[in-house]
């Protein structure tokens, strides 16, 4: 219950009413509790101060990805304009933009970016794993981060591109720089605005070269693509790429290292897991609903939006709290416990919902799949030297800048 300051009463004793501020290095090591508090005490809650409302209950959220009307993407979907900032000027993806002009380029873009092509890959994405599980695995002890789950997403995007073998190291590394991220926050260094220009310079001159000579990659599957005469441009065939480097690459490398990380905190889980690699897709499906490496991301309200007996204004930015969704014990039972096996593929809120529903799920997923089934198959069990992990702090991203592990290999 509220008192008269907007503290919570629980018998006689006043609780300090909920603070969440999204920039607090407290928050991301736990930000759970806080999620629960809102969840239970300000559903819709709102931070004048650094100024953002938040939707925090998963059918609030959920009703809120479907709600494109009234909570519009086209000034951007972060909280922190930081973290377009280097390239804001440079690209603008459909995920920023709302319908009709959304939903134009997401299926022209989709005409190409087809779930036969995404699962032609697996041959691929195994191959690729190999080359970084193998020389980590015979080392016994490596850094999961930096060794496998950092290099995998951006290389499969490679791939799907059409990019070289021998370029794919320098993309990788002027990926990493585009979120660029100073002892794990990101900020905005002259680096990371180089870092995107020459990333668009070099898918620039890739699709000039296509023009010129298709091959059987995406690039050229997207130049072929067509609606009704209506034809992807040059320019925005670029900031498609350039969306996949920004909204593929970091959250996979993070729901890779989330796996193993909880796989770690969970040995008894994990052991039947690495026992039975069948069961892998139950780890992915299980650490994308309980640690999500994409928590939040924001609407601007077109028009004036009640929530819980309050308006919240047109023009205001409104969090929808993904993380906390899926923690929801109205929808998920001992929400706050990591099982494998659960079945909420259809109830986690991870990939967003509604028209702007993650393209690259399906692509996730399997990526996460290939790779921790074969990690299932070598490894007969690891420990996380929790003395060296580091978090990445972010209003977004959740997950590891670095994860050490030890690996008995079978
Ligand atoms: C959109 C999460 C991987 C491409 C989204 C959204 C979320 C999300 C929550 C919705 C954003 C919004 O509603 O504003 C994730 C997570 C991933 C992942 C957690 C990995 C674990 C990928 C990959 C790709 C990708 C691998 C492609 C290579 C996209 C695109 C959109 C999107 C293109 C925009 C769709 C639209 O606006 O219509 N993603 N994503 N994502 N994602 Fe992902």
């Amino acid at each position: 219950m509220l008192d008269s300051t907007g503290g919570t009463t629980r018998g006689e004793t006043l609780i300090d009413p909920v603070v969440f501020n999204p920039y607090d290095y407290a928050f991301h090591e736990d930000p759970y509790p806080t999620y629960a508090r809102l969840r239970a005490e300000a559903p819709l809650y709102h931070n004048p101060e650094i100024g953002f409302w938040a939707l925090s209950r998963h059918a609030d959220v959920q009703e809120a990805f479907k709600d494109n009307t009234r909570l519009s993407s086209a000034n951007g979907v972060s909280l922190d304009p930081a973290a377009y900032g280097p390239h804001a000027h440079l690209v603008m993806s459909f995920l920023a933009m709302d319908d009709p002009r959304h939903m134009r380029l997401r299926q022209l873009v989709s005409r190409g970016f087809t779930p036969r092509r995404v699962g032609e890959l697996d041959g691929r994405i195994l191959e690729l794993t190999r080359q970084y599980l193998d020389p980590a695995l015979a080392a016994g002890e490596f850094d999961w981060i930096a060794e496998v789950a950092g290099k995998l997403p951006m290389d499969v995007i490679s791939e799907l591109m059409g990019v070289p073998g021998p370029d794919r190291a320098e993309l990788r590394r002027l990926a990493d720089l585009v979120v660029h991220r100073e002892d794990g926050v990101l900020d905005v260094p002259q680096a990371s605005v180089a870092a995107s220009i020459s990333l668009m310079g070099y898918y620039k001159d890739m699709i000039e070269q296509r023009r010129r000579s298709r091959t059987e990659d995406l690039t050229s599957a997207l130049l072929d693509a067509e609606i009704d005469g209506d034809k992807l441009s040059d320019q925005e065939i670029l900031a498609f790429m350039f969306l996949m480097v920004v909204a593929g690459n970091e959250t996979t490398t993070k729901l890779l290292g989330n796996a193993l990380y909880w796989g770690g905190r969970h040995p008894d889980q994990v052991a039947g897991v690495l026992g039975d690699p069948d069961r892998v897709p139950d780890w992915v499906e299980e650490t994308l609903r309980f640690d999500t490496s994409s928590q939040i991301v924001a609407r601007t309200t077109a028009v004036d939006v009640e929530y819980h007996g309050r308006t919240v204004p047109a023009g205001e930015k409104m969090l929808l709290l993904i993380g906390s969704a899926n923690r929801d014990g109205e929808v998920f039972e001992d929400a706050d416990e990591f099982q494998i096996g659960r079945d909420s593929t259809n109830k986690i809120a991870s990939f967003g919902g509604g028209v702007h529903f993650c393209l690259g799920a399906h692509l996730a997923r399997l990526e996460a799949n290939v790779a921790l089934t074969e990690f299932a198959r070598l490894v007969r069990g690891y420990e996380v030297d929790e003395s060296g992990i580091e978090r990445v702090h972010s209003t977004n991203v959740r997950g590891f800048a670095a994860l050490p592990v030890k690996v008995q290999v079978r």
